[in-house]
């Protein structure tokens, strides 16, 4: 099938989160099932700079404010449609936040002109090539069925929630400056609570939705998780569907990571570990060398860590944290690292460190309130590296708890811990410990965890059978 896939983000180009790992990976493992996937992005400075010749497809002389150009290349393995739109995308910035550190005023123009482009690719094609599904990923994509529908083209539209906390809404009086019909500004389509709605532009005009785990599909469709979005998810059921992520394990491979010494069994940890305590200035301890590497927002539950590292501290373990993102939530973690010898932390987004971690630490956290998947519990258990994550979404379906009954089968990959409190999380830290000092049942849930297929595979196969059964349709 040729797939158009349009999303915000794509690694190694432009990464604010998964989503970007997912969007970058994904194409790879469907053309070796035999699909043709374009992927659009946004012409940002950051792409921009990291592409090599490229061929312009087609121009708009006025694209949402401004003259563009769409320009077709490859990079890093991927076949790119890039959106040349100076006025929406040349910025000092990041994707969705200026240099303040606030929302771009015109975000919702911006990918508004990324999602009509889409459409245009989908009825007037980009080179000769016509795509035969539109697959949009988050918010930023969710227009893209309105402007199809005004384009007269019914090409299948699917749409993959990464997150449904972002909504992507816009007030009513944008209407106009989002190119889209008023009459169709009811509940039915894009109306949401009177403002406009792109996440639910893209839920209520998609053939298919998914989601990135069954458990996240799941609890999509209660009101707390689904974030005003469960109703029309709930509707919409018959149509939504749950397909794990997985992780390029070229890209994260122990075995040919260049940013560590190279192991293929637990014990190779030991070097990685040395080195990760000297990056850190940590202490040799008794206890587990802990990571952490995330955004810091609400969502990923760093408060709940800061509530219950202490029944982690007391039995020797240890904290290394690398993340980025709330101003309140950086400083809390930079405080705990002074009052503490046993915790570090830095400040920033450092890609080639992060893999030090993981191939150092010996148990990765994941914390989350909610997570739709989740992809750092997933290097941790390629690596070698227990995860210990809350039981919700993707933590819920990549992990297996070592429950009594899991350790009697041998089977066991992590801990998880619920409900999703500090207190839960210090017990869990008290069973990580004892697990830990029990050196054959540690090492039986490392080489699990090891073992346990966390490629596309499986899910780029689900992909694929969703594409051809939209087209058949
Ligand atoms: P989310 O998309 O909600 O942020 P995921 O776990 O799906 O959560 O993906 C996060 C991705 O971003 C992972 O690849 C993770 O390693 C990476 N990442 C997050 N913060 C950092 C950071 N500070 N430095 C390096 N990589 C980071
Ligand atoms: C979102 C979610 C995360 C998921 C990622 C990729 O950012 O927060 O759980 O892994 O998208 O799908």
């Amino acid at each position: 099938t040729r797939i158009l896939s349009v999303a915000s983000e794509c690694a190694p180009l432009i990464k604010t989160g998964g989503l970007a790992d997912v969007v970058g990976a994904l194409p790879a493992a469907l053309t070796a099932l035999g699909d043709e996937v374009k992927t659009l992005v946004p012409g940002y400075p950051a792409v921009m700079e990291k592409l090599g010749k490229t061929k312009e497809v087609a121009v708009f002389d006025d694209l949402f404010g401004g003259s563009a150009g769409l320009l077709s290349t490859k990079s890093a393995g991927l076949d790119l449609l890039v959106l040349d739109a100076p006025h929406l995308f040349d910025r000092v910035g990041g994707p969705y936040l200026g240099p303040d550190g606030k929302d771009w005023p015109d975000n919702p123009e911006r990918f508004a002109a990324l999602s009509w482009v889409a459409a245009h690719v989908a009825v007037q094609g980009a080179g000769g090539w016509v795509p035969q599904v539109v697959h949009g990923h988050d918010w930023q994509a969710g227009f893209t069925p309105e402007y199809l529908h005004g384009m007269g083209c019914d090409v299948p539209f699917v749409f993959t929630i990464h997150n449904v906390a972002f909504h992507g809404n816009a007030p009513a009086d944008r209407l106009g400056s989002l190119r889209l019909d008023p009459w169709r500004f009811t509940p039915g389509h894009f109306e949401f609570w009177g403002q406009i709605s792109a996440l639910k532009a893209g839920l209520m005009g998609a053939q298919r939705i998914t989601t990135v785990s069954q458990t996240y599909a799941e609890e999509l469709l209660t009101a707390e998780f689904g974030i005003g979005m469960d109703g029309i998810l709930r509707d919409r059921q018959a149509v939504l569907n749950g397909i794990v992520n997985g992780i390029d394990t070229d890209v994260w491979n122990p075995e040919t990571d260049p940013e560590i010494t190279p192991y293929k069994a637990p014990k190779g940890k030991q070097a990685n570990k040395d080195a990760l305590r000297a990056e850190f200035g940590l202490p040799e301890a008794d206890g587990p060398l802990c990571v952490l590497v995330s955004r810091l927002t609400q969502q990923k539950g760093i408060d709940l860590l800061i509530d219950a590292i202490d029944a982690l501290l007391e039995r020797g373990g240890q904290l290394a944290l690398l993340g980025s993102g709330d101003p309140a939530l950086e400083a809390a973690v930079q405080h705990l690292a002074t009052r503490h010898p046993n915790v570090a932390v830095r400040i920033g987004y450092d890609e080639g460190l992060s893999h030090r971690m993981m191939a150092g630490a010996d148990a990765i956290l994941v914390p989350s309130r909610f997570e739709p998947c989740g992809l750092t519990q997933l290097y941790g258990l390629r690596y070698g590296t227990v995860p210990l994550v809350a039981l919700t979404g993707g933590l819920a379906d990549t992990v297996i708890n070592a429950s009594p009954a899991a350790l009697a089968r041998g089977v066991a990959t992590g801990i998880q811990f619920f409900p999703i409190t500090g207190r839960a999380l210090a017990n869990a830290f008290g069973r990580l410990c004892d697990l830990y000092d029990t050196p054959k049942v540690w090492t039986a849930m490392q080489r699990n965890a090891m073992k346990q297929p966390v490629g596309w595979e499986t899910s780029a196969a689900a992909y694929h059978a969703l594409y051809d059964a939209v087209t058949e349709g």
